[in-house]
């Protein structure tokens, strides 16, 4: 049982999880942040469901995690005009704070995938899913959902990427209050230099990116491309070399090739 109690205690935030909702059991946090009907609208309001049935992973995957082993949450972000302009860069800001927070809780080595994967070992611990709504072509509500696997101790089937926990990585079970709370924290911290410096950012983002300068495959649908992972650019885009020069990639699950 996440107690909630000891998350607040330990959040230092001013606006980030000052609203926040706590299930048992949601479709996705994803959805319920999206839904209208829900009638959530305040800015940074954060949702955890200790159950998710319909979790949600990039690209139309599910994502699975043991119920009240993990961290699966959603963040609302929908009023900072200067902040939502940088929408293609918040799953940096994201990743970065999920892996700083790691880091400075348990001291793992954490490495950062491109585009919002946190690795332990060379294996995912944390997935982010961005949805967006916008209206005449400017982004009007960010969520962001975010999922750690913090305590569980295995995983049983077919994974894009291998996964890992913190649990598995360290020996030991984690306080989950302590690490949102710092995650949230981190987050908040690492949105603010986003809209003062985003170079900085993206600069901290490639420090932990250990891909960068090694020969990668990325796969977009059906189409597999190889090159030497070159770089990031100031969007957030990466920059694949290849024989024919350098190409910006969108999308797309990058491998070690
Ligand atoms: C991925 O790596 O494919 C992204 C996974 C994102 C999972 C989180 S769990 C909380 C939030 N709610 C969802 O339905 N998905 C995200």
């Amino acid at each position: 049982m996440f107690n909630i109690e000891n998350f607040d205690l330990k959040l230092n935030t001013e606006f980030i999880g000052r609203n926040f909702i706590y299930s048992d059991e949601l479709s996705s946090t994803n959805t319920f942040l999206m839904d209208k009907e829900n009638g959530q609208t305040i800015n940074g309001t954060v949702v955890l469901a200790e159950k998710q049935t319909q979790g949600k992973g990039r690209k139309d995957r599910v994502w699975y995690s043991a119920p009240d082993s993990n961290l699966t949450f959603s963040i609302l972000l929908n009023k900072d005009k200067a902040l939502l302009k940088e929408a293609n860069l918040i799953n940096f800001a994201a990743s970065l704070a999920i892996a700083v927070s790691i880091e400075n809780l348990y001291q793992l080595k954490t490495d950062l995938k491109w585009p919002n994967d946190v690795l332990l070992d060379g294996k995912k611990t944390c997935g982010i899913l961005i949805e967006a709504t916008s209206q005449a072509n400017k982004i009007e509500k960010l969520v962001i959902g975010i999922g750690v696997n913090v305590n569980q101790n295995s995983f049983q089937g077919v994974f894009n990427y291998p996964p890992t926990s913190i649990h598995i990585e360290l020996g030991r079970t984690v306080e989950r209050e302590k690490l949102l709370a710092e995650i949230l924290n981190n987050f908040e911290i690492m949105i603010e230099k986003l809209k003062q410096n985003k170079k900085t950012v993206i600069a901290d983002w490639k420090s932990r990116c250990r891909m960068i300068g090694e020969k990668i495959s990325i796969k977009e649908n059906d189409i597999e491309k190889f090159g030497m992972f070159y770089d990031l650019d100031e969007e957030g885009f990466l920059l694949l070399r290849t024989k024919d020069g350098i190409e910006k990639i969108h999308f797309g699950d990058v491998f070690l090739s």
